[in-house]
Formats: C-alpha cells, structure tokens, sequence
C-alpha cells in the first residue's frame, strides 16, 4: 500500500495560523503548497503525534493514525485504551491538545463537528442521533433539507434520493415513511449509515456499530460497512468484537494505555495475535508506539 506522498512533502507548520472557517486551508495556501499535478495517494486521512490528557489522565499520547480511501481500519483496544478520544478528537467533539491532522494531505483543525461534517468526516454511533418521532425520509434530510421553488418541502425529491441511497447501501427498510421508532437497531444503524452517505461523506467513523445487535442485523451491518468500502470511503470502525473486525476490517490498529502499539493486516492475521497485542500479554509490560510502520508488525519493544 501506498503510503504518506504528499502529506510528507507538504511543508505544514505555517499553514496552521490560516485556516479558514471549514478547517481547511486558505485557497491561496493551498494553490502554492499543492502541486496541481500530483494524484494524491496517502492517506484519506492522517494523524501524527495526537494527545489528549483529562486532568492527569493522559488519555491518549502520541498516537498516529491513517486511514485510505476504499479501506476499512479496525480500532480495537480494551476499555479506556483511548479509542472513542481519538474517534472523538477527528469527529471535532473533543478536539485533541497536541499533534497534526491531515485529510487528503491537507493538514485541517477540527475544532467543532461542524467543522469534520464540513469536511465530510461523519461518525456515527451506538445511540444514534436519529428522530424517533419522524419518519425515515424525514431522518434522512434533517437539517438539510430540499426544498420546491415555492420553498416548500420538496418531499418527492427527498423522498426519491432517500430511496436511491438505501438501494445502493442495501438496506431493507418496510418504507421509507416508517417512524424511526418502529424501526430495528440494524434498521437505524443502516438509516444513521445512509445519512453520512447523503451528505457525501469521505470518511465515516463507527463507535461500536454493533454491539447492541443480533446476529442478523450485525450481518446486515457488516453488509453496509462493506458498501461503504466499495464505494470509496474510508471508514474506521471501533469494536470489541473481533469476529466482527475480522469479516469486514482490512487493517487493524490496536491501542493500549493511549498508545497506539500494534498494525495488523487482517488477511495474514490470527485473532490471537490481536489479543496478544490487546492485552500486552507476549510484549512485556511497556510498548512504545512510533506510529504505523507497516503491516503486521508490533510497534515497541520485540521481546
Ligand atoms: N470526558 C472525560 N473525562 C475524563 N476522563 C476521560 C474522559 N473521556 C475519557 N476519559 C479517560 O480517557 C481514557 C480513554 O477513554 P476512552 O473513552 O477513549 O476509552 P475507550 O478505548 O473508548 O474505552 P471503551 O472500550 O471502554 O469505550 C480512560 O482512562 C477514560 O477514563
Ligand atoms: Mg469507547
């Protein structure tokens, strides 16, 4: 895999005082740093040296992390390994104090969910964010929705977009005026899934996407995140279960204590060795992170 181009070329530090509203670079930064040539091929998105301490909790500490347009990472760890702080610290909920993130090569500060949906970086989670109370459709569009010329609702055209999303993902809904309330865990899972794409999502980030499900809508879950990789996103998924990660993830990067300590490739990968790399167990008791260096390979001290 192709990795870090021009998110390496790219001379940063004095671009940080000029970001614009959207987290992203002014236009005319970007026209003198990009080279109007170049195919981008690193990562979608990329973070380098992330921190974030609560008090003296030192949540998470100098982790890395990149993910690539048309692939799926797993982020496993135990509980409090620092998985949801880093979810939370691209997703602009709990920006991170220290370190670099970069989408497409571009380096951008989130600093509010705004700001990531701006970007296209939507996450979606176990309690999800949806309207009990209305309707799919109406779920689907909320906040931005399409209007007729008159500046009424244009239900239709919702309607008809609505539907053309769900068929593409493969979701099977009894209608799309279903009140969400009346509607499966899976069922919601897949509507929350949707919305991202709806809103043209580049990297979709999953808190434990399946963790309160049954096996038919975890298979049906699963079925999405593959769609999602098919059509291009770069998608993270957070999840404990790793009959789950092992289906779907392509990657998986393991964190402990705050650090990231551990990359495998999950075609040439026994669930064991993640454990091993969860747990600690075969590396002693202290790993060090320096970031991704490859696929299957522990990061730290190689006992
Ligand atoms: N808002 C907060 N205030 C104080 N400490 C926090 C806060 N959020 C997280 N932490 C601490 O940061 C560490 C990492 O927590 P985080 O929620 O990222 O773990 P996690 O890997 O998502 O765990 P889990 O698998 O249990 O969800 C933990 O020690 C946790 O107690
Ligand atoms: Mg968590």
């Amino acid at each position: 895999m192709a990795v870090l181009s021009l998110a390496t070329m790219q001379p940063t530090s004095h671009l940080e005082d000029s970001m614009t509203d959207s987290g992203m670079p002014t236009t005319g930064q970007e026209m003198s740093l990009s080279p109007p040539t170049a195919i981008y091929d690193g990562p979608r998105l990329r973070m380098q040296g992330i921190s974030k301490s609560f008090g003296a909790v030192r949540a998470l500490n100098n982790v890395d992390f990149e993910v690539y347009a048309g692939e799926v990472v797993g982020l496993v760890g135990d509980n409090g390994a620092g998985k949801s702080t880093l979810i939370k610290a691209i997703s602009g909920v709990g920006p991170c104090d220290e370190g670099e993130i970069f989408l497409e090569g571009q380096p951008v500060k989130i600093t509010n969910p705004q700001i990531a949906t701006r970007l296209g970086i939507e996450t979606v989670y176990q309690d999800l964010a949806l309207c009990d109370n209305l309707d799919v459709v109406s779920n689907l569009f909320l906040g931005r929705e399409e209007n007729t010329p008159f500046g009424t609702l244009n239900e239709m055209a919702m309607e008809r977009r609505g539907l053309e999303v769900l068929h593409t993902l493969d979701v099977k809904l009894p209608s799309v005026r279903a009140i969400v309330s009346t509607l499966s865990g899976g069922q919601r899972q897949s509507i929350a899934v949707a919305k991202a794409i709806l809103r043209k999502a580049k990297v979709v980030l999953l808190d434990e996407p399946t963790a309160a499900l049954g096996v038919a809508q975890t298979r049906q879950v699963l079925q999405l995140i593959r769609r999602l990789r098919e059509q291009g996103l770069a998608v993270v998924v957070i999840s404990h279960n790793l009959a789950d990660v092992f289906e779907v993830v392509d990657r998986v990067i393991v964190m402990r204590l705050g650090r990231r300590v551990a990359t495998f490739d999950t075609a040439s990968t026994t669930p064991e060795q993640v454990v091993a790399a969860i747990t600690g167990a075969e590396f002693g008791t202290i790993l060090q992170t320096d970031g991704a260096n490859g696929n299957g390979a522990i990061e730290g001290n190689k006992l």
